[in-house]
């Protein structure tokens, strides 16, 4: 090659390279609380589907919307954000989120906080760009009433039985919510209720109390609203279970041989969190529901790849109900029996 056809092509080829690779790719992933234990090993499971596929960065919210705030205006001002995977810290605050990530065109699937469907929908661009994964909390909710019925082994086995500890026929329950306006909340706590209505028995319910989803938070709940006429605790997460379970033990009787359900109450938890396994196998915990943090970030990552490259989206089976651009995983019902 003569000297200046060479150059050319040096110059030629040079341009190719920096002007036809593929500009770096980055998700960036906000979480409300980096120390909750579902939403932490729903995020691992999230990173280690995309390490390897694109860069990520994760942000922790502290339960503080202006510091999430603060840093999706920054993340989202960087060229290489390619998508969002948002867990709002105030699920209200999704329709600014979806308003800027369409001013810079960057799609947001949200998590586990579910925004008003009407902000999912709200223009055309959303329609096209913005999701939410999450579980399906109604249906979890009526899989924590299934286990009730299942200990107390039906309605007309329930009366006068060793659970029906006032021998009045009526279920007396205490419910630990976890937050005020999280859909998982209502929504495990309405039907764990009206499953059980359903199924025929009378209930009675003797305190609701919120506890942020924390296992701290439930101990110190349970001791105050503790008493003997308590015959059944839903709590809307494992790790509120296990803070009440915390508790108990403090006072449980070293005496006692009576299993730990009927020396206090059947207890029910949703997620199926390892420590909620052993505390089913160490017959403190009556039962759990899964809050299938895998499915969802395997749904997630369909999503990211459907949206970046155009790949398919699988054809779910009835696990994942679509309802427009929200993807709900159904549960199981986790006891020792089925494990
Ligand atoms: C989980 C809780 C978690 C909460 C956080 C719920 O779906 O069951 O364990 O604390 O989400 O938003």
């Amino acid at each position: 090659m003569r000297s200046k056809q060479k150059t050319l092509w040096l110059l030629i080829s040079g341009l190719c390279l920096s002007g036809c690779s593929r500009p770096s790719r980055t998700a960036q992933l906000f979480s409300y609380d980096a120390n909750d234990t579902f939403i932490s090993s729903l995020f691992a499971n999230i990173e280690s589907k995309l390490s390897g596929y694109i860069d990520y960065k994760s942000y922790d919210g502290k339960r503080k919307q202006t510091i999430q705030n603060d840093d999706f205006i920054s993340a989202i001002d960087d060229k290489s954000t390619s998508v969002v995977v948002m867990n709002t810290v105030d699920r209200f605050a999704s329709s600014a989120i979806i308003e800027k990530g369409e001013t810079k065109n960057v799609p947001i699937i949200f998590v586990n906080r579910e925004p008003l469907m009407s902000d999912l929908l709200a223009t055309d661009w959303s329609q096209e760009n913005c999701f939410y994964v999450g579980a399906n909390s109604s249906y979890e909710g009526i899989l924590q009433g299934d286990i009730a019925s299942e200990i107390f082994d039906g309605p007309s086995s329930y009366a006068h039985s060793v659970y029906d500890k006032n021998g009045d026929g009526i279920v007396q329950v205490a419910i630990l919510k976890g937050e005020e306006g999280h859909q998982d909340s209502e929504q495990r706590s309405e039907n764990c209720i009206a499953e059980l209505r359903t199924l025929g028995y009378q209930v009675e319910i003797l305190q609701i109390s919120y506890c942020n989803w924390e296992r701290e938070t439930a101990k110190k709940m349970m001791e105050s609203i503790y008493s003997d006429n308590i015959e059944l605790l839903f709590a809307n997460n494992d790790d509120m279970a296990l803070g009440a379970i915390d508790y108990l033990k403090t006072i449980s009787s070293l005496n006692s041989n009576l299993p730990f359900e009927r020396e206090f109450f059947p207890i029910i938890g949703v997620d199926g969190t390892t420590q909620a396994m052993e505390a089913i196998q160490d017959g403190t915990l009556s039962g759990t529901v899964l809050n299938d943090g895998e499915k969802q970030a395997e749904v997630i990552f369909d999503i990211i790849k459907n949206i970046l490259d155009g790949a398919t989206l699988p054809d779910y089976d009835s696990n994942i109900e679509i309802t427009k651009n929200a993807y709900h995983v159904l549960g199981e019902k986790i006891t020792k029996n089925t494990h």
